[in-house]
């Protein structure tokens, strides 16, 4: 099959804006384009045959717009930035009386089942407030379980014992902290499953950075948005930069993924600190 053009490519973007809650304008072109070849090769399909399908059967546009949009996730995923919430950003926030907390595009949950981990260990559970927004509602249905395949993701675990068992910035210090305190594997239920007390923490809600803009009722200590912006043109990510700096209080600290930075006019609003932007 021939690549994606730029002209199918307006054609499915413009179709999916005209009749679905989805505006994929802003997107890269590059990856867009590559998932879509994909789906019309999964699906045995041609545009006009995806097109068609979409208008009327919302399952079907939820699971394309799952195709489209990229999720992988885990558990800690990059245990370098989980290192540097527990030891160099959450531990300012332990005199407060409420931490509040945003993940954008956070996905099937892991991030967010991570953080709270790193909250409970740090005494600073009780006291923060999360809420978890991505634009598929099928991830957050996944999200708001907390269950996942043990099969696919054997490593979580190492990655757990990366995260809490160990301090990179004191070798002498190891804690002894069994997995079973936060979540349960059942292998021959091929099942991982978070435990209860994390799985009612989190207020899981539909938003989509692109089209719902500012929706916010409160302001946010921390954001977290990783791995999202990078699917993002620049105009966009400018846009959405503007939304989290209007959304973090002064000196709300806003992480993004490893491989994703702030340019363009809002690099001077926030002063980069090594893994971690703080708004200035
Ligand atoms: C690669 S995942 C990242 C998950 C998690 N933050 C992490 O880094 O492990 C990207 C997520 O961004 C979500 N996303 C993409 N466009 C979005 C938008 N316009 N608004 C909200 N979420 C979006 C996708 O649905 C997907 O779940």
């Amino acid at each position: 099959m021939t690549t994606v053009s730029d002209q199918e490519l307006l054609y499915f973007v413009t179709a999916l804006k005209n009749h679905s809650e989805y505006d994929l304008t802003d997107y890269s072109e590059k990856s867009l384009k590559r998932r879509l070849q994909k789906v019309l090769v999964d699906h045995k399909t041609d545009l006009l045959g995806l097109i068609t399908r979409l208008k009327k059967d919302k399952f079907f546009l939820n699971r394309i717009i799952n195709d489209i949009t990229v999720n992988t996730t885990e558990l800690f995923r990059d245990p370098q930035i989980w290192h540097t919430l527990r030891y160099r950003i959450l531990p300012q926030f332990k005199n407060r009386k409420n931490v509040n907390i945003w993940h954008a595009g956070c996905s099937s949950g892991q991030e967010v089942y991570s953080l709270l981990i790193l909250l409970n260990e740090l005494g600073l559970f009780d006291s923060a407030k999360i809420l978890a927004t991505d634009l598929n509602p099928d991830v957050l249905d996944q999200a708001a379980k907390g269950v996942y395949k043990y099969r696919f993701n054997i490593g979580y675990l190492d990655n757990f014992d990366k995260v809490i068992k160990e301090n990179p910035y004191n070798f002498e210090e190891h804690y002894e902290v069994p997995y079973e305190k936060y979540f349960q594997v059942n292998k021959t239920k091929d099942t991982i499953n978070m435990n209860q007390f994390l799985v009612d923490k989190p207020f899981f809600r539909r938003h989509d950075l692109v089209v719902d803009g500012n929706m916010m009722f409160a302001k946010f200590d921390i954001i977290l948005c990783r791995n999202v912006i990078i699917y993002f043109n620049y105009d966009l990510q400018n846009r959405v930069f503007k939304l989290f700096h209007e959304n973090l209080f002064n000196e709300g600290i806003l992480i993004l993924g490893m491989h994703e930075t702030i340019l363009g006019p809002f690099a001077s609003k926030f002063e980069k600190k090594g893994m971690y932007y703080v708004k200035v």
